[in-house]
């Protein structure tokens, strides 16, 4: 078959298919332009969804029904102002890819019922004490990748369902302590991507059953033996990529239920005898994994115990091949798991 008769084929109303389908965008584009401006607003059974992404213009009322509100990607400084007024079944909020720089106290008086709050990637530099005096029901609180440089226990006054408060990809330097005394319900605590050097030791105080636990990309140098204490039910451990010279004997001593710990990209030559007593066989399976990688071990006597421990967990350990001696001299670069299966 000629390439021309395949192409007569193929338009039978003898108008050609590519100027065809550009008629018909051309004709979407022209219908749509007039409500571009709208944001796209979903009737679910419980109430109307309000989406606004740029260029629709961020609503200034909503309907008494809104149960879910996305004003996001528009770099807005403020929010129109009482944006939030009778909208009290609201349950979610985005917030997201705004600049906002402050709240007010007042913000989320009139949405009691709130479940999420995401306001991740804006300029928050501080939050006004008494923002969730009336957030009883937030479950989910995003202030990931903010400029916030200190907290204040006093913020997250009122926070008594909060499970899961994301705060990483901010500029911390230090927490204050009885920062998470009254957060008794949380369950997933994110520091990561800050720059913690140091945490009180009364840190996990208050959360009364902790599972996930991100501290990576930060510079802690030691961690001791009360932080993880309190929280025996936690089963994921993110301390990979901080400036870690010392861990305490007894670091672990708490944990019970440890799935998944990754302690990779540290300063690790050495950890002391008995540290991983509570993790991991034969006590039970570390199910999810250890990484213990890019660490400059140091490999001699004193690692013996971690030898042993290695040997027993072969199976769940991740980047054998990155996991390498850096001394002494004559163990440099030898695989650290091939050193402990030949003690
Ligand atoms: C509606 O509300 C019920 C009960 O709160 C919830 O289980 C369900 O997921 C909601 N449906 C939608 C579409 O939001
Ligand atoms: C927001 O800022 C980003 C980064 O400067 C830019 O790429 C984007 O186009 C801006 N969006 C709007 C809606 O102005
Ligand atoms: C945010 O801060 C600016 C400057 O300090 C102030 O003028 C404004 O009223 C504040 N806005 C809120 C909502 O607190
Ligand atoms: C914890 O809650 C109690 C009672 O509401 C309050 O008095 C106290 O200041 C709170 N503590 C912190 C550290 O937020
Ligand atoms: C490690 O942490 C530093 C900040 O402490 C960060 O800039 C870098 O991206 C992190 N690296 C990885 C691989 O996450
Ligand atoms: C690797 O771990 C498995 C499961 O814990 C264990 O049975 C086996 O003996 C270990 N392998 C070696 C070579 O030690």
């Amino acid at each position: 078959m000629s390439s021309r008769s395949q192409e007569q084929n193929q338009s039978p109303g003898g108008l050609d298919p590519y100027l065809s389908r550009t008629l018909f965008l051309l004709l979407l584009l022209a219908a749509s332009t007039p409500s571009a401006k709208a944001c796209l607003v979903y009737n679910s059974g419980n109430g109307s969804s309000i989406n606004c992404h740029p260029t629709a213009e961020p609503p200034h009322h909503l309907p008494a029904d809104t149960v879910y509100l996305a004003v996001e990607f528009f770099n807005l400084t403020q929010l129109p102002a009482n944006i939030l007024q009778g909208a009290s079944n609201l349950q979610e909020l985005h917030l997201s890819n705004n600049r906002l720089e402050n709240l007010s106290a007042e913000f989320l008086l009139p949405v009691p019922q709130l479940k999420v709050l995401d306001l991740t990637h804006n300029a928050l530099s501080q939050l006004p004490a008494g923002l969730f005096q009336a957030s009883a029901a937030l479950h989910t609180l995003v202030l990931k990748e903010n400029c916030l440089e200190v907290l204040r226990a006093l913020w997250l006054n009122g926070l008594k369902a909060l499970a899961y408060l994301d705060l990483s990809g901010n500029r911390l330097q230090m927490l204050p302590p009885g920062l998470l005394a009254n957060l008794t319900a949380l369950q997933i605590l994110d520091l990561g991507d800050n720059q913690l050097e140091v945490l009180p030791s009364d840190l996990l105080r208050g959360p009364l059953r902790l599972e996930r636990l991100h501290l990576e990309s930060n510079r802690l140098r030691v961690l001791g033996g009360d932080l993880l204490a309190p929280q025996p039910g936690l089963r994921y451990l993110f301390l990979q990529n901080n400036s870690l010279a010392t861990v305490a004997a007894g670091a672990f001593q708490g944990l019970k239920e440890l799935d998944m710990l990754d302690l990779s990209d540290n300063l690790l030559t050495s950890v002391p005898t008995g540290l991983w007593a509570s993790l991991g066989q034969p006590a039970r399976a570390m199910k999810e994994g250890f990484d213990i990688s890019s660490n400059p071990w140091v490999c001699d006597k004193n690692l013996d115990d971690l030898y042993r421990w290695l040997v027993a967990n072969n199976d769940t350990m991740f980047s054998r091949k990155d996991t390498l001696c850096a001394g002494p001299e004559d163990m440099k670069g030898r695989v650290l798991l091939e050193v402990a299966r030949s003690q």
